[in-house]
């Protein structure tokens, strides 16, 4: 076969080779501090990416498909700006979406290089994988990785387009969301494109009923946090005995998950020589959901040292695409 045709996989796995007190740190820190906190990307073990593969399949859950349609509606357009022939996903799942965009390159004959970034390993194998398969000729280096701590690990390329879709940003508080990106903006070269996909401020009661699926898939989602405590560090406590929170918060204009105790019980982690009591009623945030109008968007990008190129929304503005370059 040429050698430029080829497809070829190679597959970086720099979160195995984390400090394995890091986490640890983290979450004893998070348990112990008022409001009590676990850090979100504990909830993408193989079980948990599956969880939320269903979550985006939702009624209620309008975010996925509103995304979606919009790069379907935008790829093309996106792609011509862009330039790019390197396409590199942060926190790329299943890779739904982004398929959207590598037809999109295909079709303009720009596509060379994919690289699906995430916390979960499996998944990254999985689509890598898959995608090989579907493009041919594609190259594509996986990162198994924290994106907070492992961005260098994107390999060196031509024009880029990076993309971070889905609302995972939104996951970060402001300050974290805007370090974050400053780090995107120095991985990357002067002319290159970055999509930020944002959720949108809209009615609490539609936010909220995203968050509290009838099906209670969330509600397992949520705990799942719990199972991944007891695989990676051994945590002893009974995730049935904790009720799945979710509700808007208008100042911070952002959805957060909550697990409230429904008894008086103890976290124990031996590991970490920590025991956490909890009374009935007493709650763990596990994750945030920012929501953002464009002000809020747009300042969020010019601050991380972007300039704005493009803002698609839909008609009910609910999900924005912001599409962003490297001066
Ligand atoms: C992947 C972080 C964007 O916040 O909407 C979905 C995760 N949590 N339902 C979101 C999530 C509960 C999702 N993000």
């Amino acid at each position: 076969m040429d050698s430029k045709t080829e497809a070829s996989i190679t597959i970086d796995v720099p979160i195995t080779r984390e400090d394995p007190d890091t986490l640890g740190n983290i979450v004893k820190a998070g348990l112990l501090a008022n409001p009590r906190t676990l850090p979100s990307k504990l909830f993408y073990d193989e079980r948990g990416s599956t969880l939320f593969e269903q979550i985006c399949e939702l009624p209620e859950y309008y975010q996925t498909r509103t995304e979606h349609q919009l790069l379907v509606t935008w790829a093309d357009e996106i792609v011509a700006l862009s330039g790019a022939e390197e396409l590199v996903e942060l926190g790329s799942g299943a890779a739904t979406k982004t398929r959207v965009l590598l037809d999109a390159m295909a079709q303009a004959e720009q596509l060379r290089y994919f690289v699906p970034f995430d916390v979960d390993e499996t998944i990254v194998r999985r689509v890598s994988e898959e995608l090989v398969n579907e493009y041919p000729g594609l190259q594509i280096h996986g990162v198994a990785g924290d994106f907070l701590v492992h961005l260098e690990h994107i390999p060196e390329g031509g024009q880029r387009l990076v993309v971070i879709l889905g609302g995972t940003i939104g996951n970060l508080p402001a300050i974290a969301a805007e370090d974050f990106l400053t780090s995107v903006n120095t991985e990357m070269a002067s002319g290159d494109f970055f999509l930020l996909g944002v959720q949108l401020i809209t009615n609490p009661e539609r936010l909220e009923a995203a968050y509290n699926d009838q099906k209670g898939i969330t509600a397992k989602f949520n705990k799942n946090i719990l199972r991944v405590l007891q695989t990676q560090l051994g945590a002893q406590c009974n995730p049935d005995n904790f009720d799945h929170v979710a509700r808007y918060n208008p100042d911070a204009h952002r959805i957060e998950m909550w697990l409230r105790s429904a008894q008086d019980q103890t976290i124990n982690i031996p590991s970490l020589d920590l025991s956490v009591p909890l009374k009935k009623g007493e709650e763990i945030r596990t994750e945030l959901s920012a929501k953002f109008d464009r002000p809020l968007a747009e300042n969020l990008l010019i601050t991380s040292g972007f300039e704005l190129v493009k803002w698609y929304t839909d008609s009910e503005q609910l999900i924005s695409l912001a599409l962003a370059r490297k001066p």
